[in-house]
């Protein structure tokens, strides 16, 4: 294993090939689109999406955008409705991102959708970026190519600096962006399409099209905060959580890391006991990599599983254990406050 910094590759066919091979294996690529350069990986592995937020350094696992080459990729992931259509025969490729719900089965990770319903998905506007995706055949995942907290870069100088400690990274050069700002976020899960996050394409664009959409900030008639990340509804199981759990009730469900041999059960036996469904290992070898990997899907089979609640096992408190920690928390926190007005539609 060599442990080299990140590499620029200037855009030929061999290059090209060299990145889609990345991608399939599991690995990053950051690569440019007309917005800004994207830390890419293969939307549909998890593994390779918990490799993002453990470049980024993200405290949180934010949900991704999903790039796809054209809206006939997208309708194999998302309920591609009339309005998602009109907005695609306009402004795709291009900088707008539409948050949709996901057709059932969608293969897209739960981890790049931090476990929501939902996605948001585009087709960028870059020959680079295009290729890529026409040579690996998989959607790509991919916030910013920087990491969290400094901003966007817009040159494969800027990449290689922010994420100068990532080892092997490949940056496919395609020079600077022309857009330079991130691609608007157009949620259009509800009655009235609602823009999340401002760029290139407008409201003033959008309303000719799709009719009267809201804007950050607007007032929706409640107390409620709209700025991104409040109106950003997060995944939370239907169970109560019992975080740092040291041993197990007979009726609840086990979230497990690292060995599990000496979890106790009350009232006797080991937590090994559980029935199947209600025992998951995060990482039975203590890997956080895997545990981010795990998380959203384990959850999810733990809620349905018929326990009472789902104990959860420590988690460290380094690299990507922050994250996994922050999410646990306010999964558990959401237990004790009703979910806001706006965010009671989409729950569950
Ligand atoms: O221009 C861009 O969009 C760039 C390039 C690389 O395509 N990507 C980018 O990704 O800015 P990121 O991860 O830095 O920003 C993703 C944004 C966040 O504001 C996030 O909250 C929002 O998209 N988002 C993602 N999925 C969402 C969802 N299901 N519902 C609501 N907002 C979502
Ligand atoms: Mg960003």
């Amino acid at each position: 294993m060599s442990t080299n910094g990140p590499k620029i590759l200037p855009m030929t066919d061999a290059a090209l090939a060299t990145a889609a091979d990345e991608i399939v294996h599991g690995r990053l690529v950051a690569f440019p689109t007309e917005t800004v350069y994207g830390l890419g990986a293969d939307a549909t592995s998890e593994s390779a999406i918990a490799r993002i937020f453990e470049a980024k350094k993200r405290p949180r696992f934010n949900p991704l955008i999903i790039h796809v080459a054209d809206a006939k990729q997208a309708e194999k992931y998302v309920e591609f409705d009339a309005r998602a259509k009109l907005v695609a025969e306009s402004f795709w490729p291009g900088p707008i991102s539409m948050v949709l719900k996901r057709k059932p089965g969608c293969a897209i990770s739960l981890l790049a959708g931090a476990g929501l319903e939902t996605l948001a998905i585009r087709a960028p506007d870059h020959k680079a970026a295009q290729a890529l995706l026409q040579k690996c055949g998989v959607p790509l995942a991919a916030p910013s190519a920087n990491r969290s907290g400094q901003v966007s870069p817009t040159t494969p100088q800027h990449v290689a600096e922010s994420l100068s400690d990532v080892n092997d990274l490949s940056i496919l050069a395609g020079g600077k962006c022309t857009v330079g700002l991130e691609s608007t976020v157009l949620d259009l899960t509800g009655e009235t399409p609602a823009i999340l996050r401002h760029g290139a394409v407008t409201a003033e664009d959008l309303e000719p099209l799709i009719g009267p959409v809201t804007l950050p900030g607007a007032d929706t008639g409640t107390d409620a905060p709209k700025s991104p990340g409040q109106t950003l509804r997060h995944y939370a199981p239907d169970l109560p959580i019992r975080l740092n759990a040291v041993d197990v009730a007979p009726d609840e469900a086990l979230l497990a890391f690292g060995k599990t041999k000496f979890m106790g059960l009350r009232g006797g036996g080991f937590a090994n006991d559980l029935p199947d469904e209600r025992l998951q290992n995060l990482s039975p070898v203590g890997d956080l990599n895997e545990a981010a990997a795990n998380l959203f899907a384990m959850l999810r089979r733990l809620d349905d599983s018929g326990a009472a609640g789902i104990a959860v096992m420590a988690v460290p408190e380094t690299g990507l254990g922050l994250a996994i920690n922050d999410r646990l928390k306010r999964a558990a926190a959401a237990q004790n406050q009703p979910a806001p007005l706006d965010q009671e539609a989409t729950r569950g």
